[in-house]
């Protein structure tokens, strides 16, 4: 049996996705180990691991350098890669909003400014809307934009909302909720299908019981 290649986000969410894998008897005990290493496997069930940037998950995935991965719904709504979406994980889950100063009145008559990583999110939201504006492009930290008054709302992912009440910015509307999914590449899903669709069951049992 060939192995399995699985594009892991690093950090706080490809823990717990790990802890998911595992339970389902995937585990790669190697990948507790504190090290910089990126690519673990594992002979017996014939897995591979490894750890990408969240937002280069799809990227790995799409190209087929990994098989399946696990990716949040921001990230396949905001670059659409062509990918199988298998399951909602339900886990890392948030939600994309528009926040703004407390206070803050929308004056439409004129054009909207925008800080966002999310620029082709922002834009379908806006353009539902028929709502005139301007992007400015960020990469991180994006809520010190309307506080130094660059633009007058964020675009932006809010989980436990600490981050807004701590820099006295509030949620003006949600946009969609978001989840972790578990994603494949297209031909894998042909080529591979038992070994992915054993992985989709049982990680699916995991969710129902939970
Ligand atoms: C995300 C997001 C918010 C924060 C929300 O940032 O962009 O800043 O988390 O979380 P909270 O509602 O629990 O406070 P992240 O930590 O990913 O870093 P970034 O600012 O570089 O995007």
């Amino acid at each position: 049996m060939e192995y399995l290649n699985i594009a892991l986000p690093k950090g706080r969410l490809g823990e717990k996705v790990y802890e998911m894998f595992e339970k389902i008897g995937y585990g790669c005990p190697a990948i507790k180990e504190k090290n910089r290493q990126l690519i673990f496997e594992n002979e017996e069930n014939k897995v591979r691991y490894f750890w990408s940037k969240p937002s280069d998950v799809s990227i790995y995935v799409e190209k087929g350098a990994a098989d399946i991965g696990v990716v949040g719904k921001d990230i396949l709504l905001e670059y659409e890669p062509d990918i199988y979406e298998l399951a909602d994980l339900d886990i890392g889950k948030c939600r994309m909003c528009v926040a703004a100063k407390k206070g803050f009145r929308d004056n439409s008559e004129k054009t909207l400014k925008v800080a966002t990583k999310f620029v082709n999110i922002a834009r379908g939201h806006y353009a539902s809307k028929g709502r005139d504006i301007e992007i400015c492009k960020l990469n991180g930290s994006i809520e010190i934009a309307p506080i130094l008054g660059m633009t007058d709302v964020i675009v932006d992912i809010v989980e436990t909302g600490t981050t807004l009440k701590e820099n006295d910015l509030e949620v003006i509307e949600t946009i969609i909720p978001i989840s972790a999914r578990l994603v494949a590449n297209k031909a894998s899903s042909k080529f591979k299908s038992q070994q992915i669709n054993d992985i989709r069951r049982k990680l699916q049992e995991v969710i129902d019981n939970d």
